[in-house]
């Protein structure tokens, strides 16, 4: 085989809360994690060295050398195989680059996959949710797609059910937020403010309405305690969300550290309006319209 192809989704939170700050810099979560039908492709090809080149949406602000998450996971796969194999990567980006979607996860969930395959490692996915904990709290989630609750830093999971499709509309933003910059946000407006850290729990009425696949009751459960921290860096958010509300969005929140924001519509149709009246209103770079929960990466 001299060229896998996998297609991996992004992710948007229903649920982040966020607790208490732990020695080795990371906090402890409940992250109720769903994939949704925004796609980044990414190929693995036989090569002597390792090389990354990256496509599309903003694909200027991805770094193509070391510091390229996919070309991390890629060595880290070669690691632990204890071999020194080489690939060249090519990332086709659809998903909003440091846009709060992990799209930087979902590309090293991808990469581990396909050199996986390419290099006929034939590792379980066991191994490579190990690997993927190390390279990023997110990767884990990228590598299992579908809804699950993450705990632990977000790379401890369990799968949930879900009872149907739920449509959304997502509106980017120009330029992305840094996920460690919009945490130390959080701890700086918790400690100005004297709140409480309480320790973090998934709500059951979130979980509930999830296995019912009820949209209306998900939409009022949706919370993100990142979000003061991202509006606070970003005001315009503000704006972007009151138009969701105003518009009839059942539910409206900022995509884990942003700055996409997320807006849960009743029904597909309902997702083509609320969509048409964003971009209508102007509040953000572009709106775009999926559905979740999808299957994690795929090879095609
Ligand atoms: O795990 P990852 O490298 O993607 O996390 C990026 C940054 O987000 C971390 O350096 C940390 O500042 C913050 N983070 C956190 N608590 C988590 C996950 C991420 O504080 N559970």
């Amino acid at each position: 085989m001299n060229s896998v192809t996998v297609r991996v989704p992004a992710k948007v939170n229903l649920q982040l809360a966020v607790g208490p700050l732990r020695d080795d810099g990371y906090h402890d979560l409940v992250n109720v994690f769903h994939a949704v039908s925004i796609f980044d492709e990414v190929t693995a090809t036989a090569e002597t060295g390792m090389s990354v080149r990256v496509e599309g949406e903003s694909a200027d602000q991805v770094p193509e050398d070391a510091g390229n998450l996919a070309i991390q996971a890629a060595l880290a796969l070669a690691r632990h195989a204890g071999r020194s194999y080489g690939v060249s990567l090519v990332i086709r980006k659809a998903i909003p680059v440091a846009g709060g979607m992990a799209g930087g996860s979902a590309d090293a969930a991808a990469a581990l996959v396909a050199c996986n395959e390419l290099w006929g490692l034939g590792l379980p996915v066991e191994d490579l949710m190990e690997i993927a904990a190390d390279l990023g709290s997110d990767v884990p989630f990228a590598l299992l797609g579908g809804t699950a609750v993450g705990t632990g830093r977000g790379e401890r999971l369990t799968p949930l059910e879900v009872g149907g499709r739920f449509h959304w509309v997502f509106a980017l933003a120009d330029g992305g937020l840094s996920t460690a910059r919009v945490y130390a946000e959080c701890d700086r407006m918790r400690e100005a403010t004297g709140e409480e850290i309480v320790w973090p729990r998934a709500a059951d009425p979130l979980l509930a309405a999830l296995r019912r696949g009820d949209a209306k009751a998900l939409g009022s459960e949706l919370a993100n305690d990142l979000q003061p921290a991202a509006v606070m860096l970003r005001r315009s958010l503000a704006r972007t969300l009151e138009a969701g509300r105003e518009q009839g969005a059942v539910g409206t929140l900022v995509s884990g550290s942003g700055p996409t924001c997320a807006f849960l519509a009743e029904s597909e149709t309902h997702a083509d309006e609320l969509a048409l009246s964003l971009k209508a209103a102007g509040v953000a770079r572009d709106v775009i319209t999926a559905y979740g929960p999808v299957p994690g990466p795929t090879v095609v």
